[in-house]
């Protein structure tokens, strides 16, 4: 079985930050998932290099294009080592093999008649890279960022899109594509009000992969990107690779770019007659106070600061855990820590610390031998059960909840059975269970948290490749286990 997952491409005039970490976080996290049920994956991300923003940010630091963007892109393969994102692919839209295919997509639509040279008059937004429609011609802005739209009326090349229209309706309403459910009727309202064709060439823009017809268009940047999904996979240049992975089993995307996902990108694949991805998850904002997070509002947040401050783990939990995957949430430092100090310190890192200190203690670092208590293995089956259910619904942070009432179920039974009491009975059984526990809670938690989990399981005195799959949930091992080396991982923070 297969999956392929797929970022968006990072555009390269801003370098990382929360708000790019967090789709390819949740990417990763899924990636990681289904590696962990036998899926044999292909995470595929990278960076977007062409067209007129990007040129404008390259003149504005005196760079070439290329040069802006061959420093960018390695910002985020830097970043993505460093949080540990296990992509498959780093695909950058200005590599050779991109460009080839993005020409022979161009020149396989206009064989086909899917194609035509048109004029167009309208307005053009660089910020967002789109055609869009003015309210006020006079003082004319762009609907969704507000900035000055520019005029341009020139000969360009046409996508057939109104001809997709009834198509596309069937495509959103009856199939398990839009995800969440709660974005369907905004996108079928938009394709219902009357689909324009859309040009795909630019006359006067430099920055971009020429027309392998005629030299002096380039492609619209956003027609070149959204190309990557297919080039990155081997489309047009490595069949067995492409007919291996696609469709796309998730495409994940923020809901700033639903519409070039719901409409253009589909209709492209209906005119290439391939197969529509499976679901494309449009996830919220991280928002200061109502604003959206991005470098042109100046409110950038860095993943450095926190990934110093409290580690590349906590960063990643807290993306994942502190907002329904979906919707929008507040970013602050404060509701941070706070969730770090609950979950992580509290719940999670004293319940390894005090299991393994009692296992030192009491049995001199070997975990005690007998039975495991049957109520421990059972709640971690119907866990892993609802856990899958949520993962794979991209219900992420439920999915952390549900391996928190294991956690939670853990913390409880140790206290109540207090082990460390003079004349406490079934010592032995308590600590072993309570171990097989947490030894479950690192295989649920791998995805979310992989490194936390790599050093835990170590200092429970088993190998990493443990945590990596599913079917080792409740596995017992023979002979006898010495804990290994233990350190403090959560440090409170006031
Ligand atoms: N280059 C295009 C995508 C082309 S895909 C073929 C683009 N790039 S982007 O760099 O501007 O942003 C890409 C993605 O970053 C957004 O769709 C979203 O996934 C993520 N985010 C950027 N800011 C965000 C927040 N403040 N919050 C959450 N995610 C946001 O669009």
């Amino acid at each position: 079985m297969k999956f392929y997952i797929t970022t968006p491409l990072y555009y390269v005039n801003a370098e990382p930050h929360i708000g790019h970490t967090y789709t390819t976080v949740a990417a990763d996290c899924l990636a990681r998932f289904y590696r962990m049920k036998g899926y044999d994956v292909f995470f595929l991300t990278g960076t977007d290099e062409h067209g007129q923003k990007i040129y404008e940010a390259a003149q504005k630091e005196n760079l070439t294009p290329i040069e802006l963007a061959n420093r960018v892109s390695e910002t985020f393969k830097k970043m993505w080592k460093k949080i540990n994102i296990s992509y498959d692919r780093f695909i950058r839209t200005t590599e050779r093999q991109h460009e080839e295919v993005v020409k022979k997509v161009f020149k396989i639509l206009l064989e086909k008649g899917e194609l035509y040279k048109g004029e167009y008059r309208g307005f053009y937004c660089v910020h967002c890279e789109s055609y869009v429609n003015v309210e006020d011609r006079k003082n004319p802005i762009c609907p969704d960022c507000k900035r000055e739209v520019r005029e341009i009326s020139e000969i360009s090349y046409f996508l057939k899109l109104s001809k997709y229209q009834k198509q596309l309706e069937d495509l959103i309403e009856n199939s398990e594509m839009v995800k969440p459910d709660f974005r369907k009727n905004e996108i079928l309202n938009f394709i219902k009000s009357g689909l324009n064709d859309i040009s795909i060439t630019r006359k006067n823009v430099v920055w971009g992969i020429e027309s392998p017809i005629e030299e002096k268009y380039t492609i619209y940047v956003w027609f070149d990107a959204l190309l990557n999904y297919l080039s990155g996979i081997g489309y047009l240049h490595d069949e067995e690779l492409f007919e291996k992975y696609w469709p796309p089993d998730v495409q994940l995307i923020g809901k700033d770019i639903m519409r070039f996902h719901y409409i253009i990108w589909p209709a492209v694949l209906f005119a290439l007659n391939l197969p529509q991805p499976k679901k494309i998850f449009a996830h919220g904002w991280w928002v200061l106070g109502k604003e959206k997070i991005s470098k042109s509002k100046g409110n950038v947040i860095l993943p450095q600061y926190f990934i110093d401050e409290y580690g590349v783990d906590p960063f990643r939990f807290f993306l994942l855990r502190e907002i329904p995957f979906g919707l929008d949430g507040e970013f602050s430092e404060e509701n941070f820590k706070k969730r770090y100090n609950s979950d992580l310190v509290n719940d999670f890192g004293n319940l390894i610390n005090r299991t393994l200190n009692l296992i030192e203690m009491k049995f001199n670092g070997y975990v005690p031998e007998g039975e495991i208590d049957e109520s421990i293995m059972k709640i971690s089956e119907d866990i892993y059960k609802n856990y899958t259910i949520k993962i794979e619904n991209l219900s992420l942070s439920e999915g952390i909840e549900e391996i928190w009432k294991l956690l939670i179920f853990l913390n409880k039974y140790l206290d109540e059975k207090a082990p460390w009491r003079e004349g406490s009975i079934d010592v032995e059984k308590t600590l072993l269970s309570v171990f097989y526990g947490i030894r479950n809670i690192l295989i649920f938690l791998y995805p979310f948290i992989p490194q936390t989990c790599e050093k835990m399981i170590e200092m429970m005195g088993l190998e990493k490749n443990e945590l990596m799959c599913f079917e080792n949930i409740n596995k017992r091992y023979a002979g006898r286990i010495k804990i290994g080396k233990r350190e403090i991982i959560f440090y409170r923070k006031k």
